[in-house]
């Protein structure tokens, strides 16, 4: 989410309108296979037959690229706002390859509040390997400027944050990453690509537990990152392959199909949510509600 002049954007009402429909078909074009399936078949082939030492026909080994996992990438590509996207064996997968580019002796800025796992890598694994983290309280964004350093690389934030559901401005975050010559990574797991798109709003990459909204059925663990940039596109692919978290074509496959009925799904998550926050509002013993829908609601009124 963004505010410029009084207005609240996402990027939602600029794309609601053919979301679902690239959801239904962008990356799945059945001429990409011989079969013309309309379906994208699940390839679990390791390894491909080259025309001679390393003439490939853009498959060499399955750890490198699929055509199953080609089609997904595509997809989320496409429903972010990207140019590229990139799967991995899960969101902290993602995270862990993103924060491989960076060395020891950088620094990262990322929010007092954040999903428990991409903290306790931050402090317990990161740390340990000389990239250091200052955790600050991102929705007053004059806190992340106060916390960039010379040698300050990444600054990482989620909106709305697991748990406490504070919402960031992430154009203004954007503004601060850039001048201080960082990279923007925007953890977008909780609103998925249909209600917020931060790449659109001036984030540099967008990462996502798959696992939670946009696959939607509790049965795969995968993550992923999206980038309309080249150069932080390639380090990721070359790390994708490097690191070798990468997620299985079955799973793939489920995730593809999930994503032509996210947008059915968030619409009822939302409206459920906001049912459920007005109960407990209502609720003599329910001291306070935490809910961000108060501000989401403009976006969707
Ligand atoms: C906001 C957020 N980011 C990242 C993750 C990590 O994703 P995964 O469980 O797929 O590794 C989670 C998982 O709960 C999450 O909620």
């Amino acid at each position: 989410m963004s505010m410029e002049n009084g207005v609240v954007h996402s990027g939602f009402k600029e794309q609601s309108k053919d979301f679902a429909t690239r959801a239904l078909h962008d990356g799945q074009e059945p001429e990409q296979w011989e079969s013309r399936a309309v379906v994208p078949p699940i390839c679990l082939s390791t390894t491909f037959k080259q025309d001679g030492p390393a003439q490939h026909r853009g498959f060499e080994y399955g750890r490198s690229g699929n055509p199953t996992r080609n089609v997904l990438e595509a997809a989320l590509a496409s429903l972010e706002s990207a140019k590229y996207a990139l799967t991995f064996a899960s969101g902290l997968a993602a995270t862990t390859t993103i924060t491989q580019m960076f060395s020891n002796g950088d620094h990262i800025v990322s929010m007092d509040d954040l999903y428990g796992g991409t903290n306790r890598y931050l402090r317990q694994v990161a740390d340990r390997l000389g990239i250091t983290t200052t955790f600050v309280d991102a929705a007053v964004p004059e806190n992340v400027q106060k916390a960039v350093q010379p040698n300050t690389k990444l600054v990482w934030i989620e909106t709305p944050t697991n748990p406490l559901m504070k919402l960031v401005d992430i154009g203004k975050i954007a503004k601060i990453t850039h001048a201080a010559g960082a990279i923007l990574v925007v953890d977008n797991t909780f609103m998925s690509s249909y209600f917020q798109r931060p790449l659109e709003l001036g984030a540099d990459i967008v990462m996502h537990s798959l696992t939670k909204y946009m696959n939607g059925h509790s049965d795969v663990i995968m993550g992923a990152a999206m980038t309309s940039d080249e150069e932080i596109h390639k380090k990721l692919r070359f790390l994708q392959n490097a690191i070798g978290a990468v997620p299985s074509p079955f799973d793939c496959y489920l995730v593809n199909r999930s994503l032509k009925t996210l947008h059915l799904r968030m619409r009822q998550h939302m409206e459920n949510g906001i049912k459920v926050a007005k109960f407990l509002e209502s609720h003599p013993l329910v001291e306070k509600v935490i809910f961000p829908g108060k501000s989401l609601c403009l976006l969707f009124s």
